[in-house]
Parts: C-alpha cells; sequence; structure tokens
C-alpha cells in the first residue's frame, strides 16, 4: 500500500521500506539564527523545536529508532556563552518537553559520556531514562557529549580491562563483541544518515555504526528541517539500492 503524506510532499513513500533507524546531524542553527539576525542561541532554541516536530514525524511514520547528534565532544569548544545556552536549551527539554513524549510511548535515552555534564543535567538524563524503560515505540538517542572516537576508546579500555580479568578471551573478540562495549549496544546500525545544512561531512557522529548506512544531505538549515524535507530524505533512501558490499 502506498501513501501520500499530509503535507505538500511530492513524495509517495513505501510504507513498508521505512529505515528504521534515522540518524541526524543536526547542522546550521547558527546560520540560521545569523540570516535573521538573531544570537545563536535563538537558532539553537528553533533547532530545539525542529527536533521536537521531526520526533512526532517519526512516529507517525513508524520509523523504530532516532538518533540526533545534539553536542559533540568538539562542541566545548564554542564560547562559554553559546555552551551555556545549549545547556540551559537541553535542561528545559529533558524537565518539561521531551517528557510528554512519553504518553505516546517514546523512549528517550543518552548515548555519549554524560560524566562531563553539569549534575542537574546528569540526575535528569538517568530520569527519564528510567521513565523510558516501559516505554515501546519510537526511541530517541539523544548524543551528548558523544564523539564517535571517544565512544570507541571507552570501549576498549573497557573491553581490555575485562581481558585482563578474565572475563573475555582476546582470540574471541568478534565484531559483535565490539559492538556490545559501544554505547549503542542495544540499538541496531542507522539505515539513513541526514545532514543539514549542506555540509557533508561526518563530523565524529558514529564512526562504527554507519559501515552501511546511507547518507542524505541537503542544504536545509536544521530549523527549516520539517515533515516534507524527512519525507524526501526517506523518499532518496527507498530508492537506493543496499548492496552490503555484495554485487
Ligand atoms: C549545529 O548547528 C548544532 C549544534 C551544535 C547543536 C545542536 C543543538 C540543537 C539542535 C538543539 C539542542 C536541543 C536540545 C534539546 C539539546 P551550528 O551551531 O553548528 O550551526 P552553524 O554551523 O550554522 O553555525
Amino acid at each position: 500500500m502506498f501513501f501520500q503524506p499530509k503535507e505538500t510532499s511530492n513524495y509517495i513513500l513505501n510504507p513498508d521500506n521505512i529505515p528504521s533507524h534515522i540518524a541526524i546531524i543536526m547542522d546550521g542553527n547558527g546560520r540560521w539564527a545569523k540570516k535573521r539576525a538573531l544570537p545563536r542561541k535563538a537558532g539553537h532554541k528553533a533547532g530545539a523545536e525542529a527536533l521536537e516536530r521531526i520526533i512526532t514525524d517519526c512516529r507517525e511514520l513508524g520509523v523504530k529508532h532516532l538518533t540526533v547528534y545534539a553536542f559533540s565532544t568538539e562542541n566545548w569548544k564554542r564560547s562559554q556563552e553559546e555552551v551555556d545556552a545549549i545547556m540551559d536549551l537541553l535542561r528545559q527539554y529533558l524537565k518539561n518537553y521531551f517528557k510528554r513524549f512519553l504518553k505516546d510511548d517514546v523512549r528517550m535515552d543518552v548515548i555519549g559520556d554524560i560524566t562531563r555534564l553539569d549534575q542537574d543535567i546528569q540526575e535528569q538524563i538517568l530520569e527519564i531514562e528510567e521513565l523510558s524503560r516501559e516505554k515501546h515505540g519510537l526511541a530517541v538517542h539523544i548524543a551528548l557529549n558523544y564523539g564517535g572516537r571517544d565512544e570507541l576508546r571507552r570501549a576498549v579500555k573497557k573491553l581490555a580491562e575485562d581481558v585482563e580479568q578474565g572475563a573475555v578471551k582476546s582470540e574471541e573478540i568478534t565484531e559483535d563483541t565490539i559492538a556490545s562495549y559501544l554505547d549503542t549496544a542495544e540499538i541496531p546500525d542507522p539505515e539513513l544518515v541526514i545532514r543539514t545544512s549542506g555540509e557533508e561531512r561526518i563530523s565524529n557522529f558514529l564512526l562504527w555504526q554507519i559501515a552501511y548506512s546511507e547518507f542524505y544531505f541537503t542544504d536545509t538549515l536544521w530549523p527549516d528541517f520539517n515533515k516534507n524535507s524527512l519525507t524526501e530524505a526517506i523518499y532518496y533512501y527507498q530508492n537506493r539500492e543496499r548492496r552490503f558490499g555484495g554485487r
């Protein structure tokens, strides 16, 4: 069965081939604000609102996992004012807006090293993860203080400790063993990675997990990314032939 998305989309999606995991690099908040002569933090606020809408859209389209790059290990290099603004936004969303999704069976968790975040934010994260435990709908994974290399470093460190203690035999390490030490141990690899704002880089996002992902780049700035944009990205994905290295 084919359906026409509600909005003015020209793209007709095959509902039987919706990617089960979409990962998004939400880029372009700063440029969105600059175009409007607004401070960068206004761009991040608009970006957070876009995220809220896209979570709803993913639920409606039947996506099972959505991973979003909200704050990278490199983002600490931004001005203290901008870091504080993003952290304040995160506080607000963890306290208020994100919790609203739980009633729609949406689950939320965080990937990344949260130990560098303020204590109150860490507590909010643990609370929302706990509240999510009984939910079985769309899983939203928020990457915070996340870097693909840092994730691999932490995984290797833990695996080396387990080898040292005899819990794992080095000759028995498989790709699945490594995957099980990553922050994404319980999460299938993304079929589709989207990056907004015209940049075509992976910027240390999910380095291990994207081995066979399709990539979709769009010039749309993240705050302007809407259901129609998402539909277009999925349409692109549905028209790719995935070979996984075979012929
Ligand atoms: C990239 O745009 C965006 C970020 C580094 C932050 C992403 C954050 C959000 C979308 C809001 C976070 C929301 C929550 C709830 C945590 P940029 O600032 O690099 O844009 P630019 O490249 O145009 O300057």
